[in-house]
């Protein structure tokens, strides 16, 4: 148990906005199931760092072991508990072993699933990753009904549907604890704004609302270069892809992005109040709708309340119009993929 610990996460300590804790909190179970992965490897290092966390379990198909074995060496203050084959993080492999790896999980964070190579949209991943992301739902409608989903594999405006309904047909759906995490498209446009402003980064903040693929990436920037920049943002992930010619897609961004997004979760579950991230959930914030990445408050049962999107300039509001062919056919394909046999 973490108790009395001073919280140097992540955002805390390399975002100076973030929230530093000297109280007491509790400490929790996370689940990382595509741990051995571009993302998952940095991610599960990042998590390590994060005295939040009580035991870290990393689950993925393959090659997970060695990640474990690895990490467990850091002697970080979080407590890792000893599991199977060996003493410190837990190190899961295969399918039998995903029920270990989520029972008592408070958070469950799913980077499992094929990355984008030049070329690809993020729809293109749909044919491997949905299946992906259907079987490890299931896993969690058996093994940890009550945690708060952070989705990260693509295309999370199908992949988030697809989770909603596994869990909703085994009756153990909460909306509020399906969360699509889109916290790099969050993290980029900051970092953008900051730099063609000249901006600190740490006095910027940019909500991205609608959704995580292409037009349905709308930030919400009111000023004069916004065209520009939301152009950037919205390609900024097909900018890494052609960069890595074929070796993958965002891994270190996605893993802080993904790392900063946790700490907010888990803040949250442990009473602090406030915290506010924008985040890829079924919500009434847009009536045309049923899913859609927005501000919310965060609290101990996942999203507490909704913030209103605020007044659109003209733009925005046309990049909001503009994005509804697309990620209404992204939710249907995702709801439609789930309930079939
Ligand atoms: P990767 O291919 O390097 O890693 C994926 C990992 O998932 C591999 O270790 C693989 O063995 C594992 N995996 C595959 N099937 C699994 C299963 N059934 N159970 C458990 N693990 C399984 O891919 P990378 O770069 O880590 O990307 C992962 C996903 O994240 C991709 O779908 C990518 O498109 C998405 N992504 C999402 C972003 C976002 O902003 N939400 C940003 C960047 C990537």
């Amino acid at each position: 148990r973490a108790d009395n610990v001073q919280l140097r996460s992540v955002r805390s300590s390399a975002a100076p906005q973030g929230r530093t804790l000297g109280a007491t909190v509790e400490a929790k179970n996370v689940a990382l199931l595509g741990a051995a992965g571009g993302i998952g490897q940095p991610l599960a290092l990042l998590l390590k760092l994060n005295p939040q966390i009580t035991e870290l379990r990393l689950y993925d198909i393959a090659n997970v072991k060695g990640v474990a074995a690895d990490l467990s060496h850091i002697n970080t203050s979080v407590k890792v508990v000893t599991m199977g084959w060996q003493s410190g993080v837990s190190g899961h492999t295969g399918p039998d072993e995903l029920g270990a790896a989520l029972t008592g999980a408070d958070l469950v964070i799913i980077p499992a699933g094929v990355p984008r190579k030049p070329g690809m949209t993020r729809d293109d991943l749909f044919n491997i990753n949905a299946g992906i992301v259907k079987t490890l739902a299931t896993g969690v409608a058996q093994h940890a009904p009550g945690a708060i989903l952070n989705i990260i594999s693509n295309p999370v405006n199908s992949t988030v549907p697809i989770a909603a309904e596994t869990l909703k047909a085994a009756g153990v759906y909460d909306k509020r604890k399906v969360l699509g995490v889109t916290t790099l498209d969050v993290v980029r446009a900051e970092t953008f704004v900051a730099e063609a402003k000249g901006l600190d980064v740490v006095d910027v903040q940019v909500p991205v609302i609608g959704g995580h693929a292409g037009e349905t990436i709308l930030p919400l920037l009111s000023q004069a270069e916004a065209a520009a920049l939301t152009q950037r943002i919205q390609n900024a992930g097909t900018e890494v892809v052609e960069a890595k010619a074929g070796a993958g897609s965002a891994t270190l961004s996605m893993a802080y992005a993904a790392a900063r997004f946790a700490e907010s979760v888990l803040l949250a579950l442990n009473g602090e109040k406030d915290v506010v991230e924008c985040t890829f959930v079924e919500s009434d914030v847009h009536p045309d709708f049923k899913f859609f990445a927005s501000k919310v408050v965060l609290g101990p049962n996942g999203v507490e309340d909704f913030l209103p999107l605020g007044e659109l300039s003209p733009a925005e509001q046309a990049g909001l119009d503009g994005m509804n062919e697309l990620l209404t056919k992204n939710i249907k394909t995702g709801i439609e993929f789930a309930n079939k046999a």
